[in-house]
């Protein structure tokens, strides 16, 4: 049977008097007298019924369904400013499609409650708006992406080089041999480019964080990138051209989102390239850190004090990153740059030059301690024709943390993963 979405009714794309079928769930209901009135709400918006004894067939359905029952609603729609929206669906037909056991979540109830009730939970108005914004935002980066000719690839999830240092490796029995949940396809991308050149990836990655923080999953959702003959310019250069088109779009495109953030447009707008570019060493000194300090916290949100667009951080001292980054010309520096947004939320972006010569990487990764036989393959990488080329990765949770400007990174995916928490 045919259905109107209800936002469609609420914009006026229906006739008053013209009769319609709208379904849902329950968002609210209460009868006095011999009228229920049953606010429905569907994925576009609710929409109040009012159901009339004698005049509805199924009143007495709507009067004994309880919230989250799942509906049909037939009825003749017409204005009514007392109404959510302003119009009012008569009911003719009232269909209770599952009555629902009493819903258990109410007003009021704790954040551990409301995490063991997810998957009841994710129907919260909040939630479906986080839904709905992560649907944007990725297809944002997906158009971006496809708009400067990058072709989409799937590097395995299962791994046996660890590619982001052993702390934080989710170790598994593999048919009785070591191996790994991905930390981040890099290593992967890397092989890819010496196919299609320029290549981007969307893939849960895997961190074992044994610290519960307001910005650490420990699976959370990678959207990688890597492209041969890029520098570390280059490379920068894309982020913030990539960054900045998906807050354009976001803020151009998604009003209504907006405001259910509290988000002004002009907060995303004002996200247009090109972004500062600080050294390690100046942003140590902003945060009055010495040299050898990673950034905290604390130190997050002094490093964009007075900033409205995220700032890079390039060139920390190379014993800090990973032994795939590029070594700038004064053996010191990594040519890396981390992104940080604005308002305390933190790295988004972590992306380096790779380092393309066998030598070089074949003593780093030594001097780390990496068992070889691991990276054979991606040494082969260095022996068949390398060419330099860089990449970054970017947490989506973190970017649709900041861009809704979340208090915490749990409310950016639909069932979290952290420390403490693998149900539901
Ligand atoms: O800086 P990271 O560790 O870099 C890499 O994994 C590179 N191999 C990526 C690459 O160059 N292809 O992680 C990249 C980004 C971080 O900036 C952050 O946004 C996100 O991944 N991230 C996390 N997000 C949520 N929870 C965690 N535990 C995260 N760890 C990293």
């Amino acid at each position: 049977m045919q259905h109107t979405p209800i936002n469609g009714i609420l914009a006026g794309r229906v006739e008053e008097g013209e009769s319609v079928t709208v379904r849902g769930w329950i968002y609210r209901t209460r009868s006095s007298g011999g009228v229920a009135f049953v606010v429905v709400r569907d994925p576009s918006g609710v929409i109040q019924c009012a159901v009339k004894k004698g005049a509805s067939k199924g009143f007495e359905d709507s009067v004994k369904a309880l919230i989250e029952s799942s509906v049909r609603v037939t009825g003749t729609v017409k204005k009514d400013s007392r109404a959510p929206g302003g119009y009012e669906l008569q009911a003719t037909d009232f269909r209770v499609t599952h009555f629902s056991e009493t819903f258990p979540i109410t007003k009021d109830q704790s954040t551990e409650f409301l995490l063991d009730v997810r998957h009841l939970w994710l129907r919260s108005q909040h939630l479906t708006n986080v839904l709905k914004a992560r649907h944007f935002i990725v297809k944002y980066l997906r158009d971006f992406f496809d708009g400067e000719g990058f072709w989409e690839i799937s590097p395995p999830i299962i791994t046996k080089a660890g590619c982001e240092g052993g702390s934080t490796l989710f170790e598994l029995d593999y048919f009785g041999e070591k191996a790994y949940l991905t930390q981040s396809g890099q290593l992967y991308n890397e092989a890819f480019i010496t196919a299609l050149e320029n290549v981007f990836v969307l893939a849960p990655s895997f961190r074992a964080e044994k610290s519960r923080t307001i910005k650490h999953l420990t699976e959370y959702w990678h959207l990688e990138e890597e492209a041969a003959y890029f520098d570390n310019d280059d490379n920068m250069r894309l982020q913030e051209e990539m960054v900045s088109y998906v807050a354009q779009e976001f803020a151009k495109k998604n009003a209504d989102l907006l405001v259910h953030f509290k988000r002004k447009p002009e907060e995303l707008l004002v996200v247009e390239p090109p972004f500062e570019r600080m050294t390690y060493e100046d942003a140590v000194k902003k945060c009055g850190l010495k040299y050898g300090d990673d950034f905290g916290a604390p130190d997050e949100t002094s490093l964009t004090e007075g900033m409205d667009k995220p700032v890079f951080v390039k060139n920390f001292p190379k014993e800090m990153k990973p032994f795939y980054m590029a070594v700038a010309a004064d053996n010191k520096h990594a040519l890396c740059a981390d992104l940080f947004a604005p308002e305390g939320h933190g790295e988004i972006i972590g992306g380096s030059q790779r380092e393309w010569e066998y030598d070089k990487l074949v003593s780093r990764m030594k001097k780390d301690g990496l068992d070889l036989k691991d990276y054979e393959w991606y040494l082969d990488l260095r022996r068949y024709g390398s060419v330099p080329h860089s990449g970054f990765g970017l947490g989506i949770e973190r970017l649709v943390k900041w861009m809704l400007n979340l208090e915490h990174i749990r409310d950016a995916i639909a069932f979290p993963r952290v420390i403490n928490r693998a149900y539901p």
